[in-house]
């Protein structure tokens, strides 16, 4: 399993992953996170197969902002989310952010078990965060040089690069 950059052929994919697993689905969110956050839009690919993504961006200058984390059911369970927000973590610190944060529904135990493993705390509770009414955890962490020593295994160890703007979206199969 590789950990790479997104790329806009594997947009399709993204979008079949995204439709499944959340219910306020919006495709030209990710154009957008593509287009203004290149280098923090990241998935993970297993035999040429995506398996799952995590999107980041720069909240403001302290603080990585983790939008969206995705794996696919089929490879659930082995790993691929948490190598996904070690990976973005990595980013984020190279970065030069001190902190991680990311919002999760106060349903969503699984993911929230997830991010305290890797380091997250629980912060407060916004109420309705979402757009059904559900109240949002946000939860933080500090970045630290420990972020460095995951994700060793995988092409973005040989690269440090700026969260910044990526270039037009173009994929004629797109939406
Ligand atoms: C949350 C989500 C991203 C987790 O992805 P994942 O790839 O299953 O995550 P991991 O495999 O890293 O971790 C899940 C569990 O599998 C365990 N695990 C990891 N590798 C394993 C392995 N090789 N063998 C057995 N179990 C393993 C982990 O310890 C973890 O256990 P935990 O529940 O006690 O924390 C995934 O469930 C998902 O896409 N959910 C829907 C979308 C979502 O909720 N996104 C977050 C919104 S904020």
């Amino acid at each position: 399993m590789n950990i790479r950059r997104f790329v806009p052929d594997d947009f399709e994919h993204i979008l079949s992953i995204e439709q499944t697993i959340f219910s306020d689905h919006n495709p030209l969110v990710y154009i957008n996170f593509y287009e203004l956050n290149m280098n923090g839009f990241l998935v993970a690919e297993e035999n040429g197969v995506i398996a799952g993504f995590v999107v980041g961006y720069q909240l403001n200058e302290n603080e990585g902002r983790i939008f969206s984390l995705a794996v696919k059911d089929e490879y659930k369970n082995r790993g691929i989310g948490t190598r996904l927000i070690h990976a973005i973590l990595k980013i984020f610190y190279e970065n030069s952010l001190q902190y991680a944060s990311l919002e999760v529904r106060v349903s969503n135990v699984r993911a929230q078990k997830l991010y305290k493993r890797v380091g997250f705390l629980s912060c407060w509770v916004e109420k309705k965060y979402y757009f059904d009414g559900e109240d949002g955890v946000i939860m933080k962490m500090r970045t630290s040089p420990q972020c460095l020593l995951y994700a060793l295994d995988n092409s973005l160890q040989k690269q440090v690069l700026p969260i910044r703007n990526g270039p037009a979206f173009k994929n004629p199969n797109s939406i």
